[in-house]
């Protein structure tokens, strides 16, 4: 019981020495489920000075060979899925099965990387300098792909495992050494998964994992001089690590107000079946979604039948009976949801079903009629709500859809491509999914943000080349 899950650094577990620890509450009982240390600054001194030496002699290890351990983690990471699921269930309430997935999702991840990895960073470029005017060919230029240092792994709560490992592989496929802060809830699936690749037999300090508050190590680690990298994923921390950050390399997945916008003519079913899975699925905790949906009046009825019907089959209740909708992050984040909710029913959208609530438990809410000067209109709960927004032209969903200060995803349904490609062309979200709701996967695609949305891009190739640099060497003939 009063066990503290002990933190990673110099391929050890140990204690802090501050004698304190954090506990992480279940979502779903609310009461304190695990313990992790509440590491220092000390500590994270110590395991950034390990990273910088450990990162030098991996830089050197063949890529053949980072690729080899990486495999190996993958397969340990698939075979102990049980651990991990089990805390994901406990600790961010997420449904049992998708808690596998999850897992399974990250072994993969793992393993195309290193696969990647070989592949791009395995050749380089040659140029010739007679190319370019005023020059002879006495000019040889070799190009490679050159690790950046040190990596700082930031993932948000909702794929505490996922998009841990999104950031781990890249950085350590490139020759990076790699420190990670978990969240706080989703801290005991990281430190379970970063046994895996301890287990797998990484050098020593090439890989840490340091819990702890973020009030006290937070802004030490992102403004920390030894960090050479930061991806994040998450919320508004995230733009105020980019206003603190040094001049390095940046990765951030923020937020998002993913809008799905339906054309009369769509296929409705299928309309209906998305918003469900992309406005509900993990309970709507996913930056990718569905947050708002711009749909024409003509065919706004009928959708909003379809999707009711469909409300009404989900399951409500605790993450390890699968049910669909399970209990929100945390407290606080309930009551912001339930504020949303308020805030438009005050202002007359129409509740297509009760608003219910236990504890952090919130039943799954479509809301009609949403009006342009409601919150619920721009914000982003991030909870089993989904707005219903109609509009009289494709246009206005569009202007809608870019009024946002968000530009992750969007989505648009119609049977006519050409204006599916049109609408595609002129939301200004990082992608457009054409009838399917948003989502990030597979993991190989590029998944960005526009505004206030991210920074740089990710998926495997692309965190590969950002968490690498170019280096030439130039072969001067006489
Ligand atoms: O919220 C995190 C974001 O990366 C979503 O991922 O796979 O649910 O689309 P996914």
């Amino acid at each position: 019981d009063g066990e503290v899950y002990k933190y990673y650094a110099d391929g050890e577990w140990k204690t802090s020495s501050s004698g304190k620890s954090v506990s992480i509450i279940n979502p779903a009982t609310r009461k304190p489920q695990y313990k992790v240390q509440a590491c220092t600054q000390e500590e994270v001194n110590a395991v950034m000075e390990l990273a910088k030496s450990a990162q030098k002699s991996w830089a050197k290890t063949p890529l053949w060979k980072r690729a080899e351990l990486l495999h190996k983690a993958a397969a340990i990471l698939k075979d102990n899925k049980a651990p991990m699921a089990e805390s994901l269930v406990k600790e961010i309430a997420k449904p049992a099965k998708d808690s596998v997935t999850e897992v399974v999702r990250s072994g993969d991840l793992i393993s195309y990387c290193a696969e990647e990895g070989v592949r791009i960073l395995g050749e380089g470029k040659f140029l010739l300098s007679d190319s370019f005017p005023g020059n002879d060919r006495t000019k040889y230029c070799l190009t490679s792909k050159i690790p950046l240092g040190v990596v700082l792994a930031i993932p948000p709560f909702n794929y505490p495992v996922n998009l841990a490992v999104s950031k781990i592989a890249p950085a350590l496929i490139a020759g990076n050494s790699l420190v990670l802060k978990p969240p706080t809830q989703g801290a005991v699936s990281c430190l379970h998964m970063v046994h895996c690749f301890h287990l797998a037999g990484f050098p020593k300090g090439l890989i840490s994992c340091i819990t702890g508050k973020g009030s006290e190590i937070g802004d030490f680690l992102t403004m920390h001089p030894a960090v050479n990298c930061i991806s994040f994923t998450g919320g508004d921390t995230g733009i105020s690590i980019s206003k603190k950050a040094g001049m390095i390399p940046l990765q951030m997945e923020l937020g998002g107000k993913d809008a799905c916008i339906v054309l009369d003519d769509a296929d409705l079913d299928l309309v209906a079946s998305n918003i469900i899975k992309g406005g509900f699925s993990y309970s709507g905790q996913r930056c990718t979604a569905v947050k708002v949906v711009l749909v024409m009046e003509s065919v706004a009825d009928e959708l909003v039948e379809k999707v009711k019907a469909k409300v009404a089959k989900l399951t409500v209740g605790p993450p390890e009976d699968n049910s669909d909708i399970t209990a929100v992050v945390s407290e606080s984040s309930a009551n912001f949801i339930e504020g949303l909710v308020m805030d438009a029913k005050e202002k007359g959208a129409t509740f297509c079903q009760e608003y219910k609530r236990e504890g952090n438990l919130i039943w799954p809410l479509l809301l009609d009629n949403v009006r342009p000067d409601m919150r619920i209109a721009w914000e982003e709960p991030f909870g089993p709500v989904v707005p219903v927004l109609r509009i009289s032209s494709v246009e206005e969903g569009i202007n809608h859809c870019n009024a946002s200060n968000f530009g992750l995803q969007g989505c648009v349904f119609t049977k006519d491509i050409n204006k599916a490609i049109l609408i595609s062309d002129a939301m200004e979200t990082g992608t457009v999914q054409i009838n399917s709701a948003p989502a990030r996967g597979p993991d190989h695609f590029p998944f960005q943000g526009l505004k206030d949305s991210g920074i740089g891009s990710q998926g495997v190739t692309n965190s590969i080349n950002l968490m690498t640099k170019v280096k030439t060497t130039v072969i001067n003939l006489p």
